[in-house]
């Protein structure tokens, strides 16, 4: 149907004829002299339709004066160079004298118009409206150009891709699972894999030695601007690794697909920290390194004070006292800091303490704050020494448990940065390392796996894990860039009997671990190899690579926040005659408000 893309016509073309197909993204009628945008993948090119060309275009003046929004032509015409000269597009330089326009398919007014700032839901509605556009075509190719980037890279190094299927069983990631009713199975179940982590570890003991998948994880959890329902991992397993072997290689993968997608230069090292130092330093285990800001501890300082909140947790045993120093912050508001306390509720502050520093040489006569009083002088004084506030400095102060006051002290380092513009414009990867093996759930009563429970404890046997449960550190990692975290991995558990007090001490017992991971257990006992290996978040690193907030504007069709699909309507109520075949029998919901 066409000789040549819109976005690719340049002055080499000049005085050809070429054929073009795509849709009218801008139409001027400027009396009888008619300008079209005419736009396709590749981009825009300028039509014109002039009154002044040769005899029998009285036609193309009329298609043209007609031509609406986003409707579907096909137009022949001769390439010439253009007198204003528009250097912001790739064909600014020339334009395509129309000699015949054909109307291939009439748009109806649109719902909404690409040029204005229409709000999510109507795009997500009209989505192929929405990935017309220019922005969302660019942002959707620099997640295509991301794959390949990485298959070459893979492809290149002997790892092998093979597919992991899809109806499974459960393989927990700490999420919820998506199920699906087996028909010719009353009452049981598949579950959509939350990820191929038993299959991959499968794998290396098959004799694979290297693998990776670009798969489709599912996962029932609450969505935010980072996280789908269904999103897309590279997923990757190595055989007689060390965890060093495993970081080296995809470090050196992740920094050349930056450099040939983005053309970004990132660190020829990445920088590591524990877990323990990045809550300390940056209350996340995700850190954002762009952002110069620390906590401060202060519990050894208010010990002796006599604000009640601040010494009961500064002697409590899992208490944290932690300040942060806003530069600048006395200039905010009551309102402001009021908001600050607000955001800080929301991860779990029971108050937030402040204090305005006007003047730090005058000490107690050079602070305002509602603790102040509670404070004796030197305590005042160490407090202004140890976080180095100066005049026209702001204090915050959170108090609470360690994970509780590292959590909202951290969410508010985050908040001020960006509220007051102190985030570096830079690429800021790390690792973070020696994750704690267990987190006690308090709701449950038992200890859950921070990262899953196929990750190696770094202790050496059974008997030395069970000992030191509480303050047992595994042998996981996760890759963390400009505070999102995007991969996380380990070396693997490959000995059953490991696995196994792995699962007891998960509050597991022999019975449930054989029914859910007898497969595994037995597959460990038949020569595993040592093995690791680690997921990226493709969604999340094309994200960042196209420079968005959401990971919803670099996936084709993604979910709204509340799990739906706007444009297909997905999820939808099915015939009973359909349930009854997969033996389901739908609860009466209680009536909503
Ligand atoms: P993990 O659960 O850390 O590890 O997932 C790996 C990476 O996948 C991305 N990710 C998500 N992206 C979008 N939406 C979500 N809901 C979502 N959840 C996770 C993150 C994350 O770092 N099997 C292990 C990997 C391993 O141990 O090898 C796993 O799935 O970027
Ligand atoms: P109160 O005496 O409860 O009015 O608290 C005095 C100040 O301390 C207020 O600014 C509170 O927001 C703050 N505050 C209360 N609880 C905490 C806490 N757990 N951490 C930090 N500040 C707190």
């Amino acid at each position: 149907m066409r000789t040549h893309f819109c976005g690719l016509i340049d002055e080499s073309l000049i005085g050809q004829t070429v054929t073009l197909c795509g849709w009218a993204d801008v139409a001027r009628n400027l009396g009888g002299l008619c300008f079209i945008d005419l736009r396709d993948h590749e981009g825009i090119v300028q039509i014109v339709a002039e009154p002044s060309d040769a005899a029998g275009n009285a036609e193309v003046i009329a298609a043209a004066a007609h031509v609406g929004y986003e409707d579907c032509l096909r137009i022949t015409g001769t390439v010439r160079a253009r007198q204003s000269v528009n250097d912001k597009i790739r064909t600014g330089r020339v334009e395509v004298v129309a000699e015949t326009i054909e109307l291939l398919n009439k748009a109806e007014p649109l719902p909404f118009h690409a040029h204005e700032n229409a709000g999510e839901d109507i795009r997500l509605k009209y989505r192929y409206l929405d990935l017309r556009t220019p922005n969302m075509q660019r942002m959707m190719r620099t997640r295509i150009k991301l794959v390949q980037a990485l298959r070459r890279w893979l492809d290149a190094r002997g790892f092998q891709d093979i597919e992991t299927p899809i109806l499974t069983k459960a393989t927990p990631e700490g999420a919820r699972d998506f199920l699906v009713p087996a028909r010719m199975h009353p009452g049981e179940f598949y579950a959509l894999p939350q990820s191929p982590q038993l299959f991959k570890q499968i794998l290396m003991m098959a004799g694979f030695d290297r693998y990776y998948q670009i798969a489709r994880c599912f996962r029932d959890e609450a969505l935010r601007a980072d996280r789908q329902l269904e999103f897309t991992q590279l997923d990757m397993e190595f055989a007689w690794v060390s965890e060093r072997d495993v970081q080296d290689a995809v470090e050196t993968m992740i920094r050349e697909v930056f450099r040939d997608v983005i053309g970004v230069e990132l660190d020829a090292q990445f920088p590591r920290m524990t877990y323990a130092e990045a809550m300390r330093r940056y209350g996340s285990d995700k850190p954002d390194l762009r952002i110069a800001l620390e906590l401060v501890d202060v519990a050894e300082l208010v010990k002796g004070s006599e604000f009640k909140v601040f010494t009961d947790w500064a002697h409590h045993a899992d208490g944290r006292v932690a300040a942060l120093r806003v530069p600048g912050g006395a200039a905010l508001s009551r309102k402001q800091i009021d908001d600050l306390a607000a955001h800080a509720a929301k991860f779990g502050a029971k108050g937030l303490a402040w204090m305005k520093v006007e003047d730090a040489g005058k000490g107690r006569e050079g602070v305002n704050s509602p603790i102040a009083k509670f404070l004796d002088d030197a305590t005042l004084q160490a407090i202004l020494a140890a976080t180095q506030a100066g005049g026209g400095d702001l204090l915050l102060f959170g108090a609470a448990d360690y994970k509780t006051a590292s959590d909202f002290m951290g969410a508010l380092r985050l908040k001020v940065a960006r509220d007051l513009g102190l985030v570096e414009n830079a690429w800021k990867p790390l690792w973070v390392t020696d994750f704690p093996m267990f987190e006690w759930d308090a709701e449950e009563g038992r200890y859950v796996a921070l990262h899953h429970p196929f990750t190696a404890p770094a202790a050496d046997d059974e008997a030395e894990l069970r000992a030191n449960a509480r303050t047992a550190v595994s042998r996981g990692y996760d890759m963390v860039l400009n505070g999102n975290e995007i991969g996380g991995g380990s070396i693997r558990i490959h000995r059953s009997s490991m696995q196994s007090a792995v699962f007891e001490l998960l509050g597991i017992g022999a019975e449930e671990a054989e029914a859910k991971f007898g497969f595994l257990l037995e597959a460990l006992r038949y020569g595993a190899p040592p093995h690791g290996g680690i997921a990226f978040g493709i969604d999340r690193i094309a994200a960042l690579m196209a420079g968005t907030e959401s990971i919803r504007d670099v996936i084709a069709f993604p979910k709204t926040t509340t799990a739906q699909c706007l444009m297909t309507g997905a999820p939808s109520a099915v015939p009973d005659k359909q349930l009854a075949e997969v033996h389901i029998q739908v609860r009466p919901q209680p009536a909503k408000d």
